[in-house]
């Protein structure tokens, strides 16, 4: 069974008390499970992590983009957080690791908010974006994986 990764950048792992009103109340963990259902649901392994660290993010893309290349795995779901706003590094792990389709997800609708998070350096790389379905995001992501890639 192919492997799908499901990655969280900082902050993250507050789900379920930071602004609930923007996130909703589900913990990161509530998060992962919905994952790990849907991916027994569509024939993917899902591992998931989540990091406050931009190089452990980045890390972690190299990893699957190995993975990729082996057949092992079929892509990765990505929630950068606010890193999405501000770095070129992960726009870089993504375009160097050529090839790992990565699903760029947001659970509120960034564009509703303040123009800081209108701009996002992950996008360009990514092979689609979910943005503001909430936490149901993650799983429409995990789906449009099945059918993109
Ligand atoms: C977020 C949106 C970002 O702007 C913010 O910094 C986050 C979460 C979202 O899922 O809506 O940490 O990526």
């Amino acid at each position: 069974m192919k492997k799908v990764l499901v990655l969280n950048g900082p902050n993250l792992n507050l789900l379920g008390t930071r602004e609930p009103s923007q996130y909703g109340t589900a913990t990161l963990q509530d998060v992962e499970g919905m994952c790990r259902a849907a991916g027994e649901r569509l024939g993917f392994e899902v591992e998931c992590f989540q990091s406050n660290w931009e190089g452990a993010l980045i890390d972690k893309i190299h990893e699957y983009g190995r993975l990729y290349k082996e057949g092992a795995a079929h892509g990765c779901v990505f929630n950068p957080g606010a890193f999405t706003h501000t770095s070129v590094a992960l726009h870089d792990a993504i375009k160097g690791v050529d090839g790992l389709p990565v699903i760029e997800c947001h659970i509120s609708n960034v564009h509703a908010r303040e123009s800081f998070r209108h701009h996002s350096y992950v996008s360009p790389a990514a092979a689609g974006i979910v943005i503001g379905f909430g936490v149901d995001g993650y799983v429409l992501a995990l789906e449009g994986l099945a059918r993109k890639c």
